[in-house]
C-alpha cells in the first residue's frame, strides 16, 4: 500500500483514468484479469493476449477498445501517462477503482435518496456497508480480515491528501499530538517525520490501530506513533497533550457525537494547546465538476459541514478559531485551528 517515495505526479493524476463508467469498468475489469500486469511490461498483440489470459479474442478487443478510449492503452501496450500511474500509484489507484464502483452503483440507483431521503439511502448503499467499523472493535483474524479492504482504502487516500494537507497544519510548537480517528497513523508519521521533537498517539478502532502498528512497523517514526485502540465515544482520551487533530473525522458523526468530541479534545488540553479539523467543505457551495471520479465524494455529500459550524463549537468551549485555511484537493478542504487562551 505504501506508494514509493519518489511519486512525484500532482494530486489525483490517476483521475484522468477515472472520468467515465466505461473506462472505469474498463480499468476495473483489465486490473481484474491481470491485463495491466501483462501490458507493463511492454506490447502484447490482441490474439496473444488473448492465448495468455485464456479468453475469446472477440471480447478481449472490445475491452482493449474501451481501455484504448480511456486513455489506458495504445499501440498494443499500455500509454505513458498510465504507465506512470501504474508504477507509483497502483495501490492508490485499485483502492480507487473498487470504491468507486460501489459509489457510481448507489448513485446510479438512488440519487433521490442520496439528495432527499438519506435514511432509505445509507440503509442500502454498498459504499456505507464497506466501512465496517462494527467488525473493528476487537483484534482477531476474523475482524482484521473484515476490516483491511477498508482501511486500505482510507490509507490509499490518505498517502496522496497527506503531502498537500501538511504546510497548512500549524501545531504551534506542541510536542504531544492526540489524532482521533488517525486511521493507520499517516498523517501523524508525516508530522512526526516533520518535527523530530513530536511525539503522537492515533486513537482509532482497535483493529484499525493494529493495521496501523503493522503499516508503520520498522518506519523511522515508528517509536514515536502510538496506537490505542478504542472506541472515541469512550473516556479518558490519552493526555496531556498540546494538540488535537481531527482529519476527516468529525463529518462521519451526527452533531451531538461532534460536539462531545470537540468537548473532549479541549479538555485534554493546557492552556495554548490547539485543536485542528481538517474537513472537506459542502459541495453545494464549491460547486466541483462531477466526473465519475467525484462520486466517491459525493456518496458523502450530505455530511460535509461548514468551518463556521466547527468554529462555533469550539467558540462556545472557549477556544479561539484562526483563520480558515483551504487546501485544494479532489474538492476544497477546509483546515481550522482554535487555540486555548493562556
Ligand atoms: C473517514 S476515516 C478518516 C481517517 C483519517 N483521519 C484520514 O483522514 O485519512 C474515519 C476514521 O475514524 C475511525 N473511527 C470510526 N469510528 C470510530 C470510533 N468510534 N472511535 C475511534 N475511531 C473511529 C475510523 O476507523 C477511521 O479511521
Amino acid at each position: 500500500m505504501t506508494e514509493p517515495a519518489s511519486d512525484t505526479l500532482p494530486f489525483g493524476a490517476e483521475h484522468a483514468f477515472l472520468t467515465d463508467l466505461a473506462g472505469v469498468a474498463a480499468l476495473r475489469e483489465a486490473v481484474a484479469l491481470g491485463l495491466i500486469d501483462l501490458l507493463a511490461d511492454g506490447p502484447v498483440a490482441p490474439a496473444a493476449l488473448a492465448a495468455r489470459l485464456d479468453l475469446p479474442e472477440r471480447g478481449l478487443r472490445l475491452l482493449l477498445a474501451m481501455l484504448s478510449d480511456a486513455g489506458v492503452t495504445g499501440e498494443g501496450g499500455l500509454t505513458g501517462a498510465f504507465a506512470a500511474i501504474w508504477q507509483v500509484r497502483r495501490g492508490v489507484l485499485c483502492a480507487k477503482l473498487d470504491f468507486l464502483h460501489r459509489a457510481a452503483l448507489d448513485v446510479g440507483e438512488d440519487l433521490h435518496g442520496l439528495l432527499f431521503d438519506l435514511r432509505r439511502f445509507q440503509t442500502q448503499a454498498r459504499s456505507f456497508a464497506f466501512f465496517r467499523s462494527d467488525r473493528a472493535m476487537e483484534v482477531s483474524e476474523a475482524a482484521l480480515a473484515a476490516t483491511k479492504p477498508w482501511v486500505d482504502y482510507v490509507t490509499a487516500l490518505s498517502l496522496t491528501e497527506t503531502r498537500h494537507v501538511l504546510p497548512a497544519i500549524d501545531l504551534g510548537g506542541a510536542r504531544r499530538l492526540l489524532e482521533i480517528g488517525g486511521n493507520t497513523g499517516v498523517l501523524a508519521e508525516a508530522l512526526l517525520e516533520r518535527d523530530p521533537g513530536l511525539t503522537a498517539t492515533v486513537l482509532d478502532l482497535p483493529a484499525v490501530c493494529a493495521l496501523g502498528r503493522q503499516r508503520m512497523a520498522g518506519q523511522p517514526a515508528e517509536q514515536r506513533l502510538h496506537f490505542v485502540g478504542s472506541d472515541a465515544r469512550r473516556q479518558p482520551w490519552p493526555a496531556p497533550v498540546e494538540a488535537v487533530l481531527f482529519k476527516s473525522v468529525l463529518h462521519d458523526w451526527p452533531e451531538a457525537e461532534a460536539r462531545r468530541f470537540l468537548t473532549n479534545a479541549a479538555a485534554c488540553l493546557p492552556p495554548g494547546g490547539r485543536i485542528i479539523i481538517c474537513e472537506r467543505v459542502p459541495m453545494e457551495e464549491v460547486h466541483p465538476p462531477f466526473p465519475l471520479w467525484m462520486l466517491a465524494n459525493l456518496v458523502f455529500a450530505p455530511f460535509y459541514r461548514a468551518p463556521s459550524f466547527y468554529a462555533g463549537i469550539l467558540s462556545g468551549l472557549g477556544l479561539v478559531p484562526e483563520p480558515v485555511e483551504q487546501v485544494d484537493l479532489d474538492l476544497k478542504f477546509a483546515v481550522l485551528t482554535a487555540v486555548k487562551p493562556v
